[in-house]
């Protein structure tokens, strides 16, 4: 496994994460199987949200992951909070991050968690009264590690006047498919394509100037969970160059979309939502595979892309 570390955060971690979302559409048996394959293919770092299927995604991860009799200080376990489906807003007040922090922990039967995120922008927020939270959380020992998802630029500096911690991961959507994260970089200033767009007000280059690890969700998804695009009849030509570079390297094409994401210089973590433990092996051989550059800008233009 490729292993990372993350500036002012945890050191040495996978550059494959796996991604719980899905895990509810498991048995807890099955779930542990998953887990344990993870952990040993080299992949101890654990994703999950208050959020996802209403919480049952954490609870089924707690109920698994105890049956493995994996030792807890082996992994890491990051859930992230702040969006309320039930409420129909998204909510950073200091009551519901400390709250949905104690409920994550019950859910997945632990003491604390190594990272906590805030999920996706309240637009009410306070950075004070996440700082507050975020104090708590440290001090009670319930958090070790903080950061964001689906955050830009200019709020990272916001919460950053007030929050004491280092924010040490930003987690948004990349892939092969949906990779605006570094679309408008390329086009910039260009008025012949809508991918000139800058729709994160430059948050790759952000992060990497700041030291945050990127860490790239559904990436092997097209559009908003539209489907996997590997073997998709609506990508041929990125599928045709797929195949071609896994064949030189003797991998699959799932695994060279993820190579992919692991080539980019700002040393993005991939987060993987299989739950079959055949696939997550498969992807896990990306970590072994370094694309070229030629390599590497070959599958981003065979994605429908072109160079100015
Ligand atoms: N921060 C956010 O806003 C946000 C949003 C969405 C997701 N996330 C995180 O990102 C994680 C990953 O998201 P995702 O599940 O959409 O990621 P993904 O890895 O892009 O997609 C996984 C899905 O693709 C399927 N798939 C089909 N063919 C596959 C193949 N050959 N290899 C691997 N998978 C294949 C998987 O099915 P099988 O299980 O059958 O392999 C699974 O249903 C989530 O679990 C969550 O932790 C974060």
């Amino acid at each position: 496994m490729k292993m990372i570390n993350v500036t002012r955060g945890p050191q040495n971690v996978p550059a494959i994460i796996l991604g719980c979302m899905r895990m509810p559409a498991l048995s807890v048996k099955d779930a542990a199987g998953v887990i344990q394959n993870a952990v040993d293919l080299g992949v101890n770092f654990f994703d999950n949200a208050t959020c996802y299927d209403k919480g049952h995604a954490e609870e089924r991860f707690g109920d698994a992951f105890v049956q493995t009799g994996i030792r807890r200080e082996d992994v890491i376990i990051q859930s992230k909070c702040g969006i309320c489906p039930e409420r129909g807003e998204f909510d950073w007040s200091k009551e519901n991050i400390l709250s949905s922090a104690e409920d994550s922990l019950r859910r997945m039967r632990l003491d604390y968690m190594d990272v906590l995120l805030l999920h996706r922008p309240d637009l009410l927020f306070e950075p004070e009264e996440v700082a507050e939270a975020f104090d708590e959380l440290e001090k009670s020992g319930k958090v070790r590690w903080f950061g964001v998802s689906n955050v830009p630029p200019m709020q990272f500096e916001l919460l950053k006047k007030y929050v004491r911690q280092p924010l040490v991961f930003d987690q948004v959507q990349f892939s092969l498919e949906q990779s605006q994260l570094i679309d408008q970089t390329l086009y910039m200033n260009n008025l012949t394509t809508e991918r000139s767009i800058d729709r994160d007000n430059g948050l790759l280059d952000y992060c990497r100037l700041n030291e945050v690890t990127i860490q790239a969700w559904s990436p092997l998804q097209y559009g908003f969970f539209k489907g996997c695009f590997v073997d998709s009849p609506e990508f041929p030509e990125l599928n045709a160059v797929l195949a071609e570079i896994a064949d030189k390297y003797g991998v699959s094409k799932t695994a060279i979309a993820i190579a992919w994401i692991l080539r980019h210089p700002a040393k993005i973590q991939a987060i993987a939502g299989t739950m079959n433990p055949e696939h997550l092996k498969d992807i896990c051989s990306a970590a072994e595979v370094t694309l070229t550059r030629h390599e590497w800008y070959r599958l981003y233009l065979a994605s429908g892309k072109f160079l100015p």
